[in-house]
């Protein structure tokens, strides 16, 4: 699905992403820099989400997509990996009460059950407890690559072709949206990447397709309000134009 902003003629204010996807990154630096483990660093960097999180519902953007844990973490050390693991578990204990309370609705995209039983039981209690948030959707990446997703549906659609259930004649890019994590969401308008890396890493691959892109130099857990602010200042000045000649 393709996603315009949405512009406010009403107001005369400038356009606000419909969608907007957070490649968090520098949480490592960050630590490092105060001579802190990387974990302090983690912990900053979730911090850093939830006043961003708070800050994207203030600047009126229904969308949110955090990533958060990718595909390729796996490799990580193990003590980092359990780290990050037991602060995402964290995360979901203890922020959903809020989320809830402030109209975010949570979902959860990736393979979680690569977290094992408890974690995915967790996830779905979360995403259960704030189903009914309207103010912004938040989406949070974890174990999640964009190749796999792509690989996943393939897989889905090769099994339901060979069943009999699908003609892969009929299949478009609308359709074939339909069988990946972001099922029924808008494309992201805007992908920000913090930490001055320029890289897209796997994230959100298929939706990114129009994607006008950011990159701040500011390390995640620095990360809020005003930096939101300003990536949504510089996408209201591109020209967005779908490949498409504007007269
Ligand atoms: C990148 O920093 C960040 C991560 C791999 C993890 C992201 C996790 C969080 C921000 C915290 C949890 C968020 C939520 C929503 C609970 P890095 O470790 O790659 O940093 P570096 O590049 O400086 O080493």
């Amino acid at each position: 699905m393709s996603a315009a902003a949405r512009p406010m003629p009403e107001t005369g204010s400038p356009p606000v992403p419909l969608h907007v996807g957070i490649i968090m990154d520098g949480n490592g630096r960050w630590a490092a820099a105060r001579g802190l483990p990387r974990a302090l660093g983690h912990k900053a960097g979730a911090e850093a989400a939830r006043r961003t999180i708070e800050a994207a519902a203030e600047a009126g953007i229904s969308w949110l997509t955090l990533f958060a844990f990718s595909s390729e973490n796996w490799q990580r050390p193990a003590d980092e990996v359990r780290d990050l693991t037991m602060l995402m578990r964290h995360y979901l204990a203890t922020e959903v009460s809020r989320l809830s309370r402030e109209g975010v609705r949570l979902r959860i995209i990736g393979e979680r059950e690569r977290f094992g039983e408890d974690t995915v039981r967790a996830i779905a209690s979360a995403e259960a407890a704030t189903a009914q948030g309207t103010r912004l959707n938040l989406n949070v990446a974890l174990s999640y690559g964009g190749r796999a997703e792509i690989v996943s549906a393939a897989r889905e659609i090769a099994r339901r072709a060979a069943t009999g259930e699908l003609d892969p004649a009929t299949l478009d890019e609308r359709s074939f949206g339909r069988f990946l994590g972001t099922a029924g969401m808008p494309d992201p308008d805007l992908i920000i990447r913090t930490s001055g890396e320029q890289r897209i890493s796997n994230f959100l691959l298929w939706q990114a397709a129009y994607a006008e892109f950011v990159f701040q130099d500011t390390l995640w857990p620095d990360y809020g309000a005003p930096h939101l602010a300003a990536a949504i200042a510089e996408f209201a000045r591109r020209e967005r134009r779908y490949g498409q000649r504007v007269a």
